[in-house]
């Protein structure tokens, strides 16, 4: 899994790796109803207590965003390979929605991905009644190539493919 040799940043955020002083954020992720509507609700304290045992680092894959103003850790951005080829996911907390900084931080990654991964495209799962994260998605110009079910719900399969390299579909 590619890994942030040093961080990203915009005039808004910053894109770190994960660490050990990121616990409070994951946990207030996995806690929340609103942040996990679409993720199979909100985990228990057991369940998030069980996730968050042993270190914490790169092998997670996952990036965490953290706001220039006031340097809090608002979300995160994960790189995957769970389904075979790279995967991007994200969450954020919910007092930071509706101002851009998923999507900003998204694209962050992406950028920074096509230097770091000789994969020529990466895709997102998200279920089809999920409009905050298509809208996401679909203004990155991700387009939708697939769908499925899973935990009893339709899923889309988005993809973005690396610049200059066509669609098979296409
Ligand atoms: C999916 C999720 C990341 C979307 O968060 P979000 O804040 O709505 O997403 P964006 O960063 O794209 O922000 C878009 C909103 O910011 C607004 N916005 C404000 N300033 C903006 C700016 N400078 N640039 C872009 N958008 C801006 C947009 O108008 C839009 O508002 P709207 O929701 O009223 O239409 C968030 O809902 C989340 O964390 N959900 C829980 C986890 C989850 O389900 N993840 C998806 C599965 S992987």
């Amino acid at each position: 899994m590619p890994w942030l040799p040093e961080p990203l940043h915009s005039d808004r955020l910053m894109v770190r790796g994960l660490s050990d002083i990121d616990r409070p954020l994951l946990t207030a992720l996995m806690r929340s109803p609103d942040v996990r509507a679409f993720l199979g609700g909100a985990m228990t304290a057991e369940q998030v207590t069980e996730t968050l045992a042993g270190p914490i680092g790169r092998q997670w894959g996952v990036f965490c965003v953290v706001r220039s103003d006031s340097a809090e850790p608002i979300g995160t951005v994960t790189l995957s390979r769970d389904r075979g080829e790279l995967e991007i996911a994200y969450q954020f907390l919910p007092e930071h929605w509706g101002h851009g900084f998923a999507r900003e931080a998204v694209q962050m990654v992406v950028d920074w991905l096509w230097d770091a991964a000789a994969d020529d495209r990466v895709i997102a799962v998200t279920q089809a009644a999920h409009d905050r994260s298509r809208a996401l998605l679909e203004d990155l110009g991700m387009r939708v190539v697939d769908e499925f079910e899973e935990f009893g719900a339709l899923q889309k399969v988005y993809e973005l493919r690396r610049p200059g390299v066509a669609s098979n579909e296409t």
